[in-house]
């Protein structure tokens, strides 16, 4: 049995004041959820404070990204080896990295070996535009993303690998893909999974949803079989939205 993981990613966004007044109010809606796996993933700058706010826990931190190399000249980066000391997940791939920031498929794999190097556990983020979608696509550029940043990994590294499959049409705006949809797309990342691997590496994957996920929306995404958490932005940036995902998951197994 797969275990559900929901993740908050928090992007740019809170104060300190706001990072740990949300970080302390999760702690009281969510640390009873030991069923499902939790991970707040905050900006860099408040991991620590967050990390403070919810130790005692058994809530995880991620980060959302990290740089290739181990340590270095490189201004401005953070390493996956820097983040492991507070880190159990790293975000590689999200979708703002690729399409604002201008990430390759062959960068992502270099950030997907410096995590796996460090050892925390990767968030491997994959999606479509709308535009792709609307062309008949989708399959083939999530095909690419996932065989990029896979293709040739052991199947212990497998062990550590979440897949996150995040529609970027469906990411801030309030419309999530619909739950077959969201179903066909994961399943189709499984299967892929599936391809490179084994049956067993397949089956043992996490792959979440993520784009507008909500308390009135993830009970549906979450009780599809190919979907076992979700990655949610907007909605994990308030404790009682986020505790009612949470919910939702926890839901589901018992
Ligand atoms: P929203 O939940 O705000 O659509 O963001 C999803 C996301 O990008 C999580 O990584």
């Amino acid at each position: 049995m797969r275990r559900y993981i929901v993740a908050g990613n928090w992007k740019m966004h809170t104060t300190l004041t706001e990072a740990t007044d949300l970080a302390t109010g999760l702690r009281e809606r969510i640390s009873g959820y030991s069923d499902i796996e939790r991970v707040l993933i905050p900006p860099y700058p408040w991991i620590l404070p967050v990390r403070d706010a919810i130790a005692g826990t058994d809530i995880h931190i991620g980060a959302q990204n990290c740089y290739t190399e181990p340590s270095g000249a490189f201004t401005g980066e953070v390493s996956a080896e820097m983040l492991s000391a507070h880190c159990s997940y790293i975000i590689v791939g999200h979708s703002e990295r690729r399409h604002t920031i201008g990430e390759t498929n062959d960068l992502i794999a270099s950030k997907v070996s410096a995590v796996l190097r460090a050892g925390p556990r990767v968030i491997l983020c994959v999606g479509e535009t709308l535009e792709e979608r609307e062309a008949g696509r989708a399959e083939r550029v999530v095909s690419e993303q996932v065989k990029s940043a896979l293709a040739g990994r052991s199947e212990q590294d497998l062990d550590r690998v979440v897949i996150a499959y995040e529609p970027v049409w469906a990411i801030g705006t309030g419309v999530a893909a619909s739950a077959a949809d969201a179903q066909e797309m994961c399943a189709f990342v499984r299967s892929l999974v599936d391809d490179l691997f084994s049956n067993y590496v397949a089956g043992s994957l996490r792959v979440q949803y993520g784009g507008s996920v909500k308390g009135s929306n993830s009970e549906e995404l979450l009780s599809q079989p190919d979907i076992d958490g979700a990655l949610v932005g907007g909605a994990s940036l308030d404790a009682d939205e986020f505790a009612a995902i949470v919910r939702s998951a926890s839901a589901q197994v018992n």
